[in-house]
């Protein structure tokens, strides 16, 4: 854990509400785990903002936020060039390092894969940076004027056959518990794995980084009324979802329990859900996101925010 000044290079509104954020660190920090969190000290407040890690490429951290309160829209309104103090990485993030690896001569998408898995994702990466054509497989769910993907998307369907063997680990993220998943997938497929994306949003002006999803992976979307994807909540794609060994989700608690109660039996430890609490700290001393789990009391911010399906209570 420590405590960084980071500067501000972006801070635009990318969907409804909803903002990403680009920081540079003043010097030079480990890479964090994904479904790892920063705690944001703003300007005049006592108690920090816990955001989730959505990307981090060894320079740049990205972090996706919605402005639902005081603190969140007040970072809305900074500017490229401020700076900001982070306390990091937070949390224990997702483990998933008991699964096996998949086939890593299989090229994730389109079925010709160079064998070198972080060369694939470098490559995604750049084709995003430069603004290159998406592959075969994004375009087909993407409108031809999708260069400002989200916001008012009206395409009737976003379910892309599955093109890949099993088993692949199947990530389901809702409103802002999908940035977290961002970097998880990218993780999971340099681990050799093959990650598909269910994301979960209310309305297609709430959709984000669908794009992004798509560049990496298998991606699903639906919306709760249906403007943007498969009409209907994550737990209706899941069921168009073959053989996953592993599960990995984040988002409103009630989309966590739906999920929790439709999926697969997996070993112990392979399904993962992570979980919003308010928080004081942020690190363990205030006990302010205590909760009970069936391994006893378990702080949320040092102990979570990811838990166990095998562990987690429902209250
Ligand atoms: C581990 C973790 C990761 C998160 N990741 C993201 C993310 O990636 N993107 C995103 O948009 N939001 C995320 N959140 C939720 C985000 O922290 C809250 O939306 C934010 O703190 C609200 O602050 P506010 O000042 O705008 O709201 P206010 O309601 O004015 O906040 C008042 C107080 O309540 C706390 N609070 C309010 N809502 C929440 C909440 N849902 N969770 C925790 N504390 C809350 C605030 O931190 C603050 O201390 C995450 C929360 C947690 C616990
Ligand atoms: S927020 Fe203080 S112990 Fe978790």
């Amino acid at each position: 854990m420590q405590l960084v000044d980071f500067e501000i290079q972006h801070n635009t509104r990318i969907a409804a509400n909803t903002y990403r954020i680009l920081l540079s660190p003043g010097s030079s920090i480990p890479p964090p785990a994904p479904g790892q969190f920063v705690n944001i000290q703003l300007e005049g407040r006592y108690l920090r903002r816990p955001i989730s890690v959505c990307d981090w490429d060894g320079q740049t951290l990205t972090l996706i936020y919605k402005a639902v309160g005081e603190g969140t829209k007040q970072l809305a309104g900074y500017a490229a060039g401020q700076r900001l103090n982070l306390l990091l990485w937070l949390g224990n993030g997702y483990d998933y390092s008991r699964q096996g690896t998949g086939d890593r001569r299989q090229d994730v998408g389109s079925g010709q894969g160079t064998g070198d898995r972080r060369q694939d994702v470098r490559d995604r990466e750049g084709e995003l940076r430069d603004g290159e054509q998406d592959s075969p497989l994004a375009t087909s769910f993407l409108p031809p004027d999708s260069s400002n993907i989200p916001c008012s998307l009206s395409h009737p369907t976003s379910r892309i056959p599955c093109l890949l063997p099993p088993p692949s680990s199947l990530l389901i993220g809702g409103g802002v518990g999908v940035p977290p998943l961002y970097y998880l997938a990218k993780e999971l497929l340099r681990a050799g794995r093959r990650p598909v994306a269910i994301l979960g949003f209310n309305r297609a002006d709430e959709v984000f980084y669908l794009r992004e999803f798509a560049k990496l992976c298998e991606t699903i979307v639906t919306t709760a009324d249906g403007s943007l994807g498969q009409k209907g909540f994550v737990t209706h794609a899941m069921e168009s979802v073959g053989n996953y060994d592993a599960l990995y989700a984040c988002g409103p608690e009630a989309m966590l329990k739906a999920i929790y109660d439709q999926a697969a039996p997996l070993p112990p430890g392979r399904a993962q859900f992570s979980f919003e609490r308010r928080m004081g700290c942020g690190f363990g001393a205030c006990m302010a996101c205590s909760c009970r789990t069936l391994a006893g009391s378990k702080r949320i911010c040092v102990d979570g925010p990811v838990l166990a399906r095998e562990e987690i209570i429902w209250e």
